[in-house]
């Protein structure tokens, strides 16, 4: 429906914090109430972002830090630009798997990056771009971590960081949703999914029409 004002809902947390699981079923529910959704993501979201998804998560050996904070930007210029502004521009619902938020959070936990660098260095590449609703599932990262290690998919690059670094992440991701308590809808991951759904929708109905 043309005359619907578009929405882009992002999610966010740790490794086996849920989003898949949540961005499914709010999938489902936004499909049931009429609305075209654009399941995306970062990185990868486009053509270009799968060749960059590939380097960034399974390139053998080190990348230098500015330049891996460079490709996430590079995926999320070409994503915002070619995928979700015109998903926005036709009135559809962009449900999206991470955006600016991991790159402060997991480039600025390296230590070696500041936050507040990165976030401009994304909002540049995004051309300010900010979603209408950010969905955090915050998790504690052992408990994660068990979730993580009964799936039985190999860990990639960032997967394979230890503890700390995942904590760090978290407490990122929590001092951005307090900067900015409007976009942010912060939920404790440990819940049921249904539970966790019913909330997100609650959060989501009030953003359509
Ligand atoms: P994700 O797609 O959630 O991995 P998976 O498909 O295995 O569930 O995320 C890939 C990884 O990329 C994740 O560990 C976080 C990291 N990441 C960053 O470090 N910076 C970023 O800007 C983004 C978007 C992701």
């Amino acid at each position: 429906m043309t005359s619907e004002r578009g929405v882009w809902i992002t999610l966010e947390g740790g490794d086996g914090s849920g989003k898949t699981t949540q961005a499914n079923l709010l999938e489902g529910w936004l499909e049931d109430a009429g609305r075209t959704v654009v399941r995306t993501r970062e990185p990868g979201g486009s053509e270009v972002g799968q060749l960059i998804r590939d380097i960034v998560l399974h390139h053998r050996g080190d990348i230098a830090p500015r330049a891996e904070a460079l490709l996430y930007a590079a995926d999320r210029a070409h994503h915002v630009a070619t995928v979700v502004r015109p998903a926005l521009e036709r009135g559809e619902v962009v449900l999206q798997d991470r955006y600016l938020d991991s790159s402060v959070a997991y480039q600025g936990a390296g230590r070696v990056l500041d936050g507040t660098e990165i976030r401009e260095l994304s909002l540049w590449a995004a051309e300010g771009a900010l979603p209408d609703l950010t969905v955090l599932l915050d998790l504690d990262p052992s408990e994660a971590r068990v979730r993580l290690d009964a799936d039985d998919k190999p860990f990639d690059r960032l997967e394979a960081e230890q503890i700390d670094f995942h904590a760090r992440v978290r407490a990122a991701y929590l001092g951005l949703a307090d900067a900015e308590p409007a976009r942010f809808l912060v939920l404790d991951a440990s819940a049921s999914a249904d539970d966790l759904a019913a909330r997100i929708r609650a959060r989501v109905g009030e953003l359509l029409d």
